[in-house]
């Protein structure tokens, strides 16, 4: 492989890669067949030991066609998916690390998540950045994927990177330009903590890509945020990382998932994506921030009820306290992830006059924090036709 004899072993590639969590939204397309979004946007790669899509793909030289899993069930390879394959076979083809002959050689694909698929954690976007990163090794493509993860589903291409990840709607019209960059590492900011809190794990009842092209043709409010707000918003936001703000940082977070939430709503017929729960976690917040007369934790949504929220590690065990005096819950394995915090004795803080307990409308809480992007190894053996 990577010469110009074209591919010359089998190649079994195992990649693993995360999850992201966007703080500033993506929410519209200028151009759909390319996906070239309206607006830059911002996020937070999420550690893949916590919520990761894993991928195998192989070369297998007795079939030309793609076979595909997920989650342990034969699938038929959505168009997405089979358009990044597309893709990476003509990046390695121009790149000439394969050849024309190559490209007919049949893939086998077998992928897993270990977290909810399709609920609004993102799982779209991890799943396709982890197909286009296992292809890139095995098609040994050089440089960066972005641009061609982007086109299997914008928010994926974010996964491309760890850290705090900017994607860039660029100028070029064939969408050249736009592509994910790395703001900061995960290591710039260790003390940040992100908790999922899983209020339901079914699949959403209007998926992002038809959410947002309704936005785009009715809602008055998106052009607004598209022409005057988002872009300046992306500036903002990555001073707070660079600064390690995590107040502004907090503060424009809650502001960018409100002002998505009202462009759902502004959209006609209306799109709803927020709970009674997701609504009790946003007035929580704002109660606990008031109350500790600073901002010591953010909310964010995407396309579904679950709530992302951010901390520092300094607050975390306050802000789960409250969480499990809001949401009382039998569940045994309530809190999942970095749970370490639990062993240090709880803080004496009384919260009863923000509370209006609920029981079980949380699942499970997952601890986490920013982590690194895709990882892939490769496992060769000489072609044959049994590899
Ligand atoms: C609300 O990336 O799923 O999560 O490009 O059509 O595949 P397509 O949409 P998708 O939209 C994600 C929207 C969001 C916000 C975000 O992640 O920025």
């Amino acid at each position: 492989m990577g010469t110009q004899d074209g591919i010359q072993s089998c190649r079994t590639v195992v990649c693993e890669a995360p999850v992201n969590i966007a703080v500033i939204k993506y929410w519209g397309k200028k151009n759909e067949d390319l996906v070239i979004p309206l607006n830059d946007s911002i996020s937070v790669t999420l550690d893949t030991e916590h919520l990761r899509a894993r991928t195998i793909v192989s070369l297998d030289p007795t079939s030309d066609g793609v076979q595909f899993s997920l989650n342990g069930k034969e699938e038929t390879p959505s168009k997405r998916f089979m358009k990044v394959i597309a893709l990476c076979k003509s990046e390695a083809l121009r790149q000439g690390s394969i050849r024309e002959n190559d490209t007919t050689l049949g893939l086998r694909i077998v992928s897993d998540n270990n977290f909810p698929t399709a609920a609004g954690l993102a799982s779209s976007a991890a799943g396709i950045s982890c197909l286009a990163s296992a292809l890139k090794a095995v098609y040994d493509i050089q440089g960066d994927i972005s641009g061609i993860v982007r086109q299997g589903s914008g928010s994926a291409c974010r996964s491309v990177y760890g850290g705090f990840v900017r994607w860039h709607t660029g100028h070029a019209g064939d969408g050249s330009d736009s592509v994910a960059q790395q703001i900061r590492p995960a290591s710039h900011w260790p003390e940040l903590r992100v908790l999922i809190l899983v209020v339901n794990d079914k699949k959403k009842d209007v998926s992002s890509t038809s959410g947002m092209k309704e936005s785009v043709d009715t809602s008055d409010l998106l052009r607004y945020r598209a022409d005057f707000i988002a872009n300046a918003r992306c500036e903002a936001m990555t001073a707070a990382i660079t600064d390690r703000n995590f107040e502004k940082f907090a503060e424009l977070t809650m502001r960018d998932s409100n002002q998505f939430h009202a462009i759902c709503l502004d959209t006609y017929p209306p799109i709803m994506y927020l709970d009674d729960t997701s609504k009790a976690v946003i007035n929580l917040i704002h109660a606990y921030n008031r109350k500790s007369g600073r901002i010591l934790a953010a909310y964010s949504f995407d396309a579904g009820p679950n709530p992302f929220l951010f901390t520092l590690s300094e607050n975390l065990q306050s802000l789960v306290e409250l969480l499990r005096l809001q949401f009382p819950s039998a569940n045994s394995s309530f809190l999942r992830g970095l749970t370490d915090f639990l062993l240090k004795s709880p803080e004496n803080v009384e919260y009863g006059d923000i509370l209006n307990p609920v029981s079980d409308s949380v699942q499970y809480i997952i601890v986490t924090k920013a982590g690194e992007g895709p990882k892939t190894s490769v496992n060769e053996v000489p072609m044959s036709p049994f590899c």
